[in-house]
């Protein structure tokens, strides 16, 4: 590969042809899907005032912790690289309540986090997100799940997992941080080094540690719903009886907290088995965001573009696109140039992709260039045919040629170009 600055830096990647042809399948089918819910694109900056990530992520958790590309800037703000989409997205909303209460919003582009690079985790990653806004409503977290179970399928990705639980309301935090932590004191010795300073500052996160020692005394815990209200386990039950009604697999987990603290009620997580360690392709909840005493409260997902690829790949994502329709022609002599070019670009206009080389080189080296850049049809013509006024319509995938008027070769190229995109 030579060298290194030629590569970008580590954790980030180009993209480029042919991989990013399945990055647009990806993009449009998620556009089209949302827009069948009602959503609507929102583009907000990559860079943001760091307070937008701190307060509404959290600042004891790990992304903000640990991973936020933060630094100041020239005139001395603290700025951030967005590590993900929801607080950016609140923080437009916030400013138009009166307009967006009730809003459905989608998002997609580039997050950054600076976590150690491995498979399905870099450094500047891509997110497809929704955020609906408005007021606890398990039909609307229903609705949100099935949305996107909805674009995972029409993306022909079978055999996804998602796991369920809930975070409580606000007013069941404390009441279910007590409860771990009396729950866990008598085992302190048994919890790894990290897991007993989480039992101090960040309890929750012990349920989702690794290490051996930890899983197994998490495994004898009751589920967190034990110390929730009654209100709480009763919009989780609906948020899973709407999603049977709706045919929708799920499992609840009572180990799944979420990475993030704005959560309130229902969190979910997709997994797929042909991912690794990091095989989380979506994660979701409800949450409560507040900017300057405004709150925002909402229930949205985010997937991660890299990773759903990765298990996409593993379920036939070849498929998602077809073989391309491209006329190439080949002017077999430089007096016949200038006309080709003037032929490719009616062609063009009438929506038929074509190319040709304009160097002026052998039709030998012409015809290599169409069979490298996979031609359906090949349109030959030298001084014979200019003296006669037709042309040598080739179609690859037969070997037929035919001789054609410049009439019958425009109607002929419009019309298989046609049948090409029916099929
Ligand atoms: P998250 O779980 O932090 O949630 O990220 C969502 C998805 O982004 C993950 O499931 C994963 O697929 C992908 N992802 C995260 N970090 C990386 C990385 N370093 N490299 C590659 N992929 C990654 C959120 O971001 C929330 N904003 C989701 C949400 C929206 N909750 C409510 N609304």
């Amino acid at each position: 590969m030579g060298s290194d600055a030629f590569q970008p830096i580590q954790g980030m990647s180009d993209l480029a042809h042919p991989e990013v042809a399945l990055w647009q399948v990806l993009e449009q089918r998620a556009r089209s899907v949302f827009a069948l819910y009602g959503y609507t694109e929102v583009r907000t900056p990559v860079l943001e005032r760091a307070s937008v990530f701190l307060r509404s992520l959290g600042e004891g958790t790990d992304v903000v912790q640990k991973e936020m590309y933060q630094f100041t800037d020239r005139g001395g703000r603290e700025l951030a690289l967005r590590p993900e989409g929801t607080a950016g997205v609140m923080r437009f909303v916030a400013g138009r309540m009166q307009d967006l209460q009730s809003a459905r919003l989608y998002y997609l582009g580039p997050m950054f986090r600076s976590e150690r690079p491995q498979a399905g985790r870099r450094r500047q990653f891509h997110q497809i997100g929704a955020e609906a806004i408005g007021a606890p409503n398990p039909r609307t977290d229903a609705e949100m799940i099935a949305m996107q179970m909805h674009l995972l399928r029409e993306l022909g990705l079978g055999q996804c997992r998602l796991r369920l639980n809930t975070r409580g309301m606000p007013d069941d935090r404390a009441r279910v941080e007590q409860g771990l932590r009396d729950a866990l004191e008598p085992k302190l010795e048994v919890l790894c080094e990290d897991c007993r300073r989480r039992w101090k500052d960040n309890v929750l996160r012990i349920l989702d540690c690794k290490q051996p020692g930890c899983r197994a005394v998490v495994a004898e815990l009751p589920p967190v719903t034990h110390w929730m209200s009654d209100e709480a386990r009763a919009y989780l039950d609906k948020v899973g009886a709407l999603l049977g009604k709706l045919g929708i697999p799920f499992e609840l987990d009572p180990l799944l907290v979420r990475g993030l603290d704005y959560y309130v009620h229902t969190v979910w997580e997709i997994t797929h088995p042909a991912l690794g360690a990091q095989d989380a392709i979506s994660g979701g909840g409800r949450y409560a965001i507040t900017f300057d005493r405004q709150t925002v409260e909402g229930v949205g997902f985010a997937l991660g573009m890299e990773r759903l690829l990765i298990a996409a790949t593993a379920e036939g994502a070849d498929r998602w696109v077809g073989e391309p329709f491209l006329v190439w022609l080949v002017p077999m002599d430089e007096s016949l140039i200038d006309e080709a070019v003037e032929l490719a670009q009616a062609l063009r206009l009438r929506g038929v992709p074509c190319q040709m080389d304009l160097g002026g080189r052998s039709v030998k080296a012409q015809l290599k260039a169409a069979d490298r850049h996979r031609a359906t049809h090949v349109v030959l013509r030298g001084s014979q045919e200019a003296e006669r006024g037709v042309y040598q319509l080739k179609t690859m995938a037969t070997g037929e040629q035919r001789e054609r008027t410049l009439a019958e070769l425009m109607t002929d190229l419009v019309a298989y170009h046609r049948a090409h995109l029916a099929a």
